[in-house]
């Protein structure tokens, strides 16, 4: 296979590697010319539980034997129904309703969708920063770079911005960031959009695209007191955080607060294009029936694949491992920063990791790419975020053991050394 199989494809795409793969185990993925590439991007966070988790193969292949697809309006298929028991042993008990669709965006809207319905106000609040996918609306929403709207005229209203708490780039203590930033949120509210005009706020527990960033400590209670006491719903999008990543089974588990809905995708199918959202039931009393959906919403094989993929990351303590192994790698990247003063700051939750390359105090987008050059010489694969783009983002499939950690950051630092940084 060469390049010129490729050609129909669209311009739109970007690459970063030029690789051409045939298959997959774990945490490694085979190409065409033999090289074997050790993948700590994870298909950014779907394939949690690694390439062709036999567990989820065999689900896969089961379901496809019996039944390929059926639609939701027209009957239940059983493989959903599974499903739904599945998930209401990783969701907050208190999110107990759950509405599917395909692919990340889609359940932003899905969010946002209920939230105007059950609350019947119009505006929406995003933080400055976040990604929350590239349909209009949630292209409106995201705000990590302006490449994702340039050009693409009149995008949707009533979406506002405040800040995310980053306290690496402000300086500030975590404490007082958080409190700048509950201050600007609630500056919004009285300046912009006013609560009685306010459907929801739309958080990353941690920020992805923007930089892997994890909320400041008591941001998202603050928050949570703030919607309470003005009758604004909070939706934690956790499409890049959830099934285990950060540790947690949800990431907002760690700020010891409830959202009124939750989004999720990425490692919920283990690569099959599933994704939803879990909310209050009570919310769904004023959510129209029939005034939302989608042909694929709930299909069975990947509601299959959804349902296995469960079972492995409990069976599996896939949570445990990601916080586990995470420490491991941050550890292992602090005695790097030791030896290489190009790396800043080192942060992440369980196995979504960002490391900022700087130069002095200054962000260093440049040096990030030279690394990540070397990098890919080396065939690891890792991705860069951040709203600096200086960020190197780990984010290793769930699975992945010790010794591949080891394995990745022996290759980082001959990265680094052949960077000459
Ligand atoms: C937090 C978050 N929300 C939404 C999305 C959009 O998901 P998708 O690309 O599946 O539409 C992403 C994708 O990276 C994401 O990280």
């Amino acid at each position: 296979m060469n390049f010129c199989e490729f050609d129909p494809l669209s311009s739109v795409y970007t690459h970063s590697t030029n690789h051409i793969v045939s298959s997959g185990r774990g945490c490694e993925l085979y190409t065409t010319t033999g090289r074997t590439l050790l993948d700590f991007t994870s298909g950014i966070g779907v394939n949690s539980t690694g390439h062709c988790h036999p567990k989820v193969v065999a689900a896969i292949k089961e379901q496809a034997e019996k039944l390929i697809f059926t639609q939701i309006n027209c009957v239940y298929n059983e493989s959903l129904g599974r499903l739904c028991q599945q998930l209401k042993r990783v969701v907050p008990a208190a999110l107990d309703t759950y509405f599917f669709a395909s692919s990340g965006a889609e359940s932003v809207e899905a969010a946002v969708k209920l939230a105007k319905h059950a609350t019947g106000k119009a505006n929406v609040v995003v933080l400055h920063g976040s990604f929350h996918g590239r349909t209009h609306l949630a292209m409106a929403m995201t705000t990590s770079k302006t490449g994702y709207r340039l050009k693409y005229p009149n995008l949707p209203a009533g979406i506002y911005v405040a800040p995310y708490p980053y306290a690496f780039a402000s300086g500030r203590s975590e404490a007082a960031e958080a409190a700048y930033a509950l201050a600007e949120f609630e500056k919004l509210l009285n300046t912009c959009t006013a609560p009685e005009e306010t459907a929801a706020v739309v958080v990353e527990p941690v920020l992805g695209e923007g930089g892997y960033i994890p909320l400041a400590k008591g941001y998202l209670k603050g928050l949570r007191e703030i919607c309470d006491r003005h009758g604004i719903l909070l939706v934690v999008d956790e499409v890049q955080t959830g099934f285990g990543r950060t540790g947690k089974l949800f990431s907002h588990e760690y700020d010891g607060v409830t959202p009124d809905i939750m989004t999720m995708a990425k490692g919920m199918g283990s690569g099959l294009p599933i994704s939803g959202i879990a909310y209050r039931g009570e919310l769904g009393k004023k959510w129209i029936a029939g005034s939302h959906g989608g042909t694929y919403s709930g299909g069975p094989i990947p509601a299959a694949a959804a349902a296995a993929t469960i079972d492995v990351v409990l069976g599996e303590k896939l949570a445990h491992n990601a916080a586990a192994r995470g420490k491991q790698l941050v550890a292992g990247l602090r005695k790097l920063q030791a030896k290489y003063p190009v790396i800043g700051d080192i942060r992440g939750r369980g196995l979504m990791v960002g490391v900022e390359i700087m130069n002095d105090d200054k962000p260093d987008p440049d040096k990030m790419r030279d690394i990540l050059k070397e990098v890919y010489a080396r065939d690891l694969l890792l991705l860069s975020c951040g709203l600096r783009r200086n960020v190197l983002r780990w984010i290793p499939p769930l699975v992945v053991t010790a010794e591949e950690i080891d394995r990745g950051l022996g290759i980082f630092a001959e990265a680094l050394e052949a960077a000459g940084y």
